[in-house]
This record gives structure tokens, sequence and C-alpha cells, in this order.
């Protein structure tokens, strides 16, 4: 196979990674939006996301003329090798994933596809909907192909040029095989197997870290009643191959535009396939009892939360993003002004219009006259902050570390307490001595 023409549907973080990424490997690539602005811009090169090298793809793929961005599918669809389906597939009514995206946009281009072009879905889709496409095609001379992709939000380039595996699944082997050669300038292992697999390798995944978070959560939430240190417990098991150290950090729950949504989803789906995933359910329920737990926290920490005044760092639902989608960090800082506080909140990525919280622009306002701080999102850079300077701006002294990110010496030498997640807590009183977090 030489460069093959791709079309890529949807310039959303999934999309344009992909489809810059693939011209990145020397593919034809034509990405296409409905929103004209969107294009127009792309097309002068500017990325609306943060997203670290993207840009600089999306130049040098405008540039050597591999990369293009149109409004509207059907020119490019008609002679293309490879169509990506990397439209929204949102969170529906009782928490199956709405499909409308992708149907329309098979409506649109379906009658003008070439024989032989790989219609492909890249977006997280339920299990079964290669079929449906099928279905809805009507058409034996196009095969449908599953490709989930893995990418996470903050390194999604990275992620895409240095896959730990390729999955790629078709009724029609040789239409995965094709697929899968799009990748093989890429060193990884390939996955390649019937649709309704890769559909479900992709689910299952996603629903795995999120329950190994839960369960790392809980883990880290009976540390603390039993006096031992969460780090010292995952360093532990993180060493046990089978088990692998990455996903076991504690912090205020899983979020983001992918967990929480894939979840429901496979219970979703579960359920319509009679099958009561406890398992998953109870992750889930875990997730929103680790938001509560960690608003009664920091309620005990400055002495109840009624007119209270905490400042909030982070807001993002993860470090490296401006992504607040199902932001636990967003969703806390909510619920502490549902609560009765006043909250002053600071993210290096994200701006206000939060209702309830004031959003400011530097990290050091937070602390004016706060009887705490919280650290919500594992951004790097509250680490550097001077808490000497903090303490002398701050009313309290709590501090609440919910990423376990900062060193709590430097919090404790600048005479504020530090409380952190399965953690002992550390007041200028437990120096030396570290005494287990008193229960708020
Ligand atoms: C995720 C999957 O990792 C990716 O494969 C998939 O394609 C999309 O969904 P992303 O949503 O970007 O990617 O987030 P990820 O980095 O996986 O983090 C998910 C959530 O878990 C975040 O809220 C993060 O803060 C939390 N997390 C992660 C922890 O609390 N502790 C950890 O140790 C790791």
């Amino acid at each position: 196979m030489g460069q093959a023409r791709i079309v890529v549907v949807g310039t959303g973080y999934v999309g344009l990674t992909t489809g810059a990424c693939l011209a990145g490997l020397g593919h034809r690539v034509t990405c296409v939006d409905v929103d004209e602005a969107k294009v127009a811009r792309l097309a002068a090169g500017q990325v609306d996301i943060l997203e670290p090298g993207l840009e600089e793809l999306v130049s040098r793929g405008l540039s050597a003329g591999r990369l293009s961005f149109v409004v509207g599918a059907r020119r490019a669809a008609a002679v293309a090798d490879a169509v990506f389906l990397c439209v929204p597939t949102p969170m529906g009514v009782g928490g199956a994933a709405d499909l409308r995206a992708v149907e329309a946009v098979v409506a649109e281009i379906g009658d003008v596809l070439p024989s032989r072009c790989a219609l492909i879905t890249k977006s997280t889709v339920p299990v079964g909907t290669a079929g449906r496409i099928r279905d809805l095609l009507g058409r034996d001379d196009v095969p449908v192909v599953a490709n989930p992709e893995f990418l996470r939000e903050g390194t999604a380039v990275a992620d895409f040029m240095s896959p730990d595996r390729i999955v790629v699944g078709s009724d029609d082997r040789s239409a995965a095989e094709w697929v899968a050669g799009l990748y093989r300038d890429l060193a990884a292992p390939n996955v390649i197997t019937d649709a309704a697999s890769a559909e479900m390798v992709k689910y299952a995944a996603n629903c795995f870290l999120a329950m190994k978070l839960s369960y790392v959560n809980a883990i880290a939430e009976l540390c603390e009643r039993l006096g031992a240190d969460i780090l010292a417990v995952t360093e532990g098991m993180g060493y046990d191959r089978r088990i692998g150290r990455s996903f076991l950090k504690p912090g205020p729950g899983w979020g983001g535009s992918c967990l929480p949504k894939d979840t429901h989803a496979l219970v979703q789906v579960a359920d319509a396939a009679g099958f009561d995933f406890t398992l998953l359910s109870a992750a889930i329920v875990e997730n929103i009892a680790q938001r509560d737990r960690i608003v009664a926290k920091i309620a005990g920490a400055v002495g109840g939360l009624a007119g209270a005044r905490i400042g909030v760092l982070g807001l993002a639902f993860k470090a490296g993003t401006s992504d607040v989608r199902d932001s636990p960090a967003l969703s806390v800082a909510s619920m502490l002004a549902a609560h009765g506080a006043e909250v002053i909140a600071y993210d290096p990525a994200v701006g206000g219009g939060f209702p309830g919280m004031n959003v400011v622009d530097d990290p050091y306002q937070v602390a004016k006259g706060a009887d705490g701080i919280v650290v919500l999102t594992e951004w790097d850079e509250f680490r550097k902050l001077d808490w000497t300077y903090l303490a002398e701006l701050m009313h309290g002294e709590a501090v609440i570390d919910t990423r376990n990110l900062l060193d709590p010496q430097a919090v404790l030498d600048a005479g504020l307490s530090w409380l952190g997640l399965g953690r002992p807590r550390r007041t200028r009183a437990s120096q030396g001595d570290l005494t287990t977090a008193g229960r708020p």
C-alpha cells in the first residue's frame, strides 16, 4: 500500500489528532467538520485545543499539502480509500451512547463511497455499532471496520505515535488487515479481530481503568481510617507486574470526556443484554462517593463550609488540559459553593464563567483571606508555589491536597497544616510524629 487517501469526519480532539497524525505518517488526509469557522481556523493552522505537538503537526501537514480541512464530506468521501468517523458519541438517554452523529454521516456519504473504501469507527461506539452501520449502509462492497483510539488528553499525539497496541476489527478480515497497514510505521503489536471484539476492547479497557481508580480511592480511604500510607501501599502494589504502577494515584475521582461516559454506557449495554454489571456500577457509585468524602474532609479541615472562604487550585479534570467535562475538580468546587462556602479558584488553563465561584488568574489570589486551600488538579506549577507567601495571605491554615501533589514539609514549614488523601495528616504539632488524619 502506498499513501492512502483518507477522510476524517469530525475535527474534535480525536479527529484532529487522528487526521494530523495520519498525515504525519505520510497519508493524504482531508479533515471534515460542519463548523465553518473552525474549518477556516484549522485551514490557517490554528488549533483551539491544548494538545502538545498538535499545532506543529497540523502546520507541517498543511505546508506539505498532505492535510486539508473542508466543510462537507461527500466530495472527499467519493475518492477516499478510507473514512474515519470521529464524530461525538455523547451519553444519551439512560447512559447509552447517542449515535445520531455517526448515523448522520453514514447517511450523508453512504452512496458516494467508492467500492472497497473502508468505513472506520474511531470514536468509542457501543458494541454492535459496526453491524448497525452495515445495515444502514446497505452495501456489501464497503467494509465497516472498528479501530478504537486509546488517546489520553494532553498526550494524544505521543499516544498516537507510540501506541501500546493497535486494535482493528472487522468481519472482513482483509479490510481489517488493510486498515492496520495504515499504521505500519508505528512499532506496536496489532490485534486484528472481529468488529464487536474491537469495539469491546475499548470499553473493557476504559472501564477497567475506572475500576482500578475507584479501587485505589477506596483503599486510600481505608488507609486513612486505619493509619496506613497510600503512597507506600501503592508502591508495594505497583511492583507486582500483574497490577502495574500506573493508574494507582488517588484523587478527587475520575472524570473527563471518556471514563464517565464509557462506564455508564457499558453498564447500560450489559443491562440491555440481561446482565447486571454490579462490579462496574459499584465503581461508578464509589466515584461519586469520593467527591462527597472530599467535600466532608474539606468541611472538617476548615471547621464547616457555611461562610468559609476556600481557595481552589485546579478545575480541569486532570493536569495538562483545559477540559472541564465531567471534571471532579469542578464538581467539588461547585459542591463547596453549594454548601455555602465562598470559592475563589485558579487553574492555569481554565477561565471563569462557573456559577457560584470566582475564577482568578493568579494562584496567589485564591489565598487572600482563605480559611483553607484545596488542590484539586495535579498541575505541576502548584508544587512550586511559595507556601510562605500563601500562608501570609491566608486567614486559616488548612491545606487539603486531594492529589497528594505537594511537598508536605514545604507546607508545614510555612506554618500551615497539610491534609492529603490516604496519608497521615501533617500539622506543626505532629511534626516528626506522623499521626493519622482525624475524620472530618
Ligand atoms: C482516557 C483513557 O486513558 C484513554 O485511553 C481513552 O482513550 C480516553 O479516556 P483521558 O480521558 O484523557 O483518557 O484521561 P486519563 O489520563 O485516562 O485520566 C482519567 C481520569 O482519571 C482523570 O480524571 C484523572 O485525573 C484520573 N486519574 C488518572 C487519577 O485520579 N489517578 C491516576 O493515577 C490516573
